[in-house]
């Protein structure tokens, strides 16, 4: 009998993300998804952008894999992630933001506010973000655009000279 492949969320975190990642992918587990931690392991002060790198690569990588970060505000992760060509990390604090970054903006990377976290909230904005699929229409255009400025940008590594 032909195994099904279980779908896959690739997790990270720095030091101050490493609580709730670790809550969250019991979660992600016990929901039937196959998780690839990329690290940290430890609670060793570490930098955000390594592991938002790590993430970054291996969901533009690969068609179909999706990612959760985590970091102290979440914040710095979302910068860093968004620098990586075809991700789209949206922050989420509350159900309602985690659905419509989904349903409005397909984001690929799920970014979590590390501390302080709880483990309900951070269940339901979990839940609100793996259960709501893009809607398409006009939203699509709008992510067009985004990728559109990738190009344009990626085009023009001089543009920051100035400042
Ligand atoms: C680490 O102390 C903290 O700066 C980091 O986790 C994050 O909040 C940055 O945005």
């Amino acid at each position: 009998m032909k195994k099904k492949t279980r779908p896959v969320i690739v997790v990270g975190s720095d030091h101050a993300g490493l609580g709730l990642k670790k809550y969250l992918s019991s979660l992600l587990e016990k929901k039937g998804y196959r998780v690839e931690d990329v690290g940290t392991h430890s609670r060793a002060s570490v930098d955000y952008p390594d592991f938002a790198e790590k993430v970054g690569r291996e969901v533009a990588g690969h068609r179909g894999k999706r990612g959760v970060l985590a970091c102290g505000t979440g914040i710095g992760a979302s910068i860093a992630a968004n620098k990586i060509p075809g991700i789209r990390a949206g922050l989420a604090n509350t159900p309602r933001a985690a659905r419509l970054s989904r349903e409005h903006n397909n984001t690929n990377v799920l970014v979590l506010e590390g501390r302080p976290y709880r483990k309900e909230k951070t269940r339901a904005i979990l839940n609100s973000w793996l259960g709501a699929e893009f809607n398409g229409g006009r939203h699509r255009r709008r992510i067009n655009k985004i990728a559109r400025l990738e190009k344009k940008f990626r085009l023009n590594p001089d543009i920051h000279k100035h400042k």
